[in-house]
């Protein structure tokens, strides 16, 4: 097989078929942060893909941390038992690797589904208080969120520990934290959501330490067989914001401190962002990182063909591609790269009739036998 795609790679103890994963994509379908048939249907549509790894949405580790009331969350007994049996069936019906993203929205908590119009909820609505590095809006005319206290940093770094130990009791193969898209974490990064004037604020150093305080508490209690990943926005795309130089710099503390990939997204801190979106435009992050600190990356944004992700691994520009949209238009994506670039996959037995002529070698062991 010459395809780069589809050749596994190991991160720690955990190797995965191919190089393609699910971006994490929230379903705004819990109940209280726990999961119910829906995602059931969703992952399980999605486990049977034949991806490299099935990342879940970004699951929120306290219950002010989701962005909406419907977000999944890892923060009671009743979410981690109803994932329990989430996970179960997806382990008895396919063997492929499964991630979750964690997850705190900060002052982008509180907010209404998508479908619901997005915007910031008020009380009277079921909305909530928010907490943020500064007490700044995301968008000047909303109220400010309440910057955080001594005791919220430690509730919060807590919360990231608990839900990282409730998914080690789960069995799920990797974790994600969420460092993007301007939710908690990434406010402490960027200079213009986090005007701290303590040791959490200010200089570089200072913005990085929460995130990185994160990190390490994670990675502490996280068994050291599994792959602890981190999702960045590498740019705020906004004069004076967070921007590449810097997450390079993250991304080497977070490399020191045993992280096995980034995942560089951008964008998503505050309204007044420039962002041009194009095909793969956010994979220059990813090869920047990767280039300069070797640690493995993966690209995501607007990778939707074949031939264009197998082009940013065979390259070297990223480790791995994600791809969110693309998996929900076409969710044996996979399948169809497979059969462009002369891949494998592994597909259920049910469906191992399914390649039209000329594409039968896709799936790997299958027989198709008949009388
Ligand atoms: C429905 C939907 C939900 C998303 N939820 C998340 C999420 O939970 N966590 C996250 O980091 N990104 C989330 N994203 C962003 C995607 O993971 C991805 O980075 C982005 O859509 C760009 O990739 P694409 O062009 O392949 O869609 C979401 C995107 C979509 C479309």
């Amino acid at each position: 097989m010459t395809s780069t795609l589809f050749q596994p790679i190991k991160l720690r103890e955990l190797s995965l078929p191919n190089r393609i994963v699910v971006s994490p994509m929230c379903q705004y379908s819990a109940t209280d942060g726990t999961p119910g048939e829906w995602h059931l249907i969703h992952l399980g549509q999605l486990a049977l893909s034949g991806v490299g790894l099935l990342c879940i949405e970004a699951s929120a580790v306290e219950a002010i941390g989701r962005i909406t009331p419907a977000c999944l969350g890892l923060y009671s007994d009743d979410n981690e038992t109803a994932f329990r049996g989430l996970i179960t069936a997806l382990r008895r019906q396919s063997d492929t690797p499964l991630a979750i993203q964690l997850a705190h929205a900060g002052r982008k908590a509180s907010s209404h589904t998508p479908w619901d119009g997005g915007k910031l909820m008020a009380a009277e609505a079921g909305g909530w208080e928010t907490i943020a590095p500064s007490a700044l809006p995301f968008s000047p005319p909303e109220p400010p969120p309440r910057a955080m206290q001594a005791a919220d940093l430690v509730r919060v770094r807590q919360a990231f520990v608990h839900a990282a130990q409730r998914a080690a009791r789960l069995g799920i193969d990797a974790i994600e934290l969420h460092a993007a898209h301007g939710y908690l974490l990434h406010e402490f990064l960027s200079p213009l959501s986090n005007q701290r004037s303590d040791a959490y604020g200010g200089s570089l150093e200072n913005r990085m330490r929460f995130p990185l305080e994160v990190f390490t508490a994670v990675r502490k209690v996280w068994p050291e067989s599994k792959p602890l990943g981190v999702r960045i926005s590498a740019s705020d795309w906004i004069e004076g914001g967070w921007d590449l130089a810097q997450s390079i710099e993250l991304a080497r503390r977070l490399k020191s401190a045993g992280c096995d990939w980034i995942d560089a997204s951008s964008g998503g801190l505050a309204p007044e962002q420039k962002i041009t979106p194009g095909p793969g435009y956010q994979v220059p992050f990813a090869e920047a990182i990767r280039k300069e600190l070797g640690i493995p990356t993966i690209a995501v944004g607007l990778i939707t063909e074949p031939k264009q992700a197998e082009d940013i691994i065979a390259s070297g520009r990223a480790d791995m591609v994600a791809l969110a949209r693309g998996m929900l238009y076409e969710p044996h994506w996979a399948w169809r790269a497979a059969a462009e670039l002369g891949g494998q996959v592994r597909a259920p037995k049910q469906y191992w009739r399914a390649p039209p002529r000329g594409a039968e070698a896709i799936f790997r062991d299958a027989k198709v036998g008949q009388r």
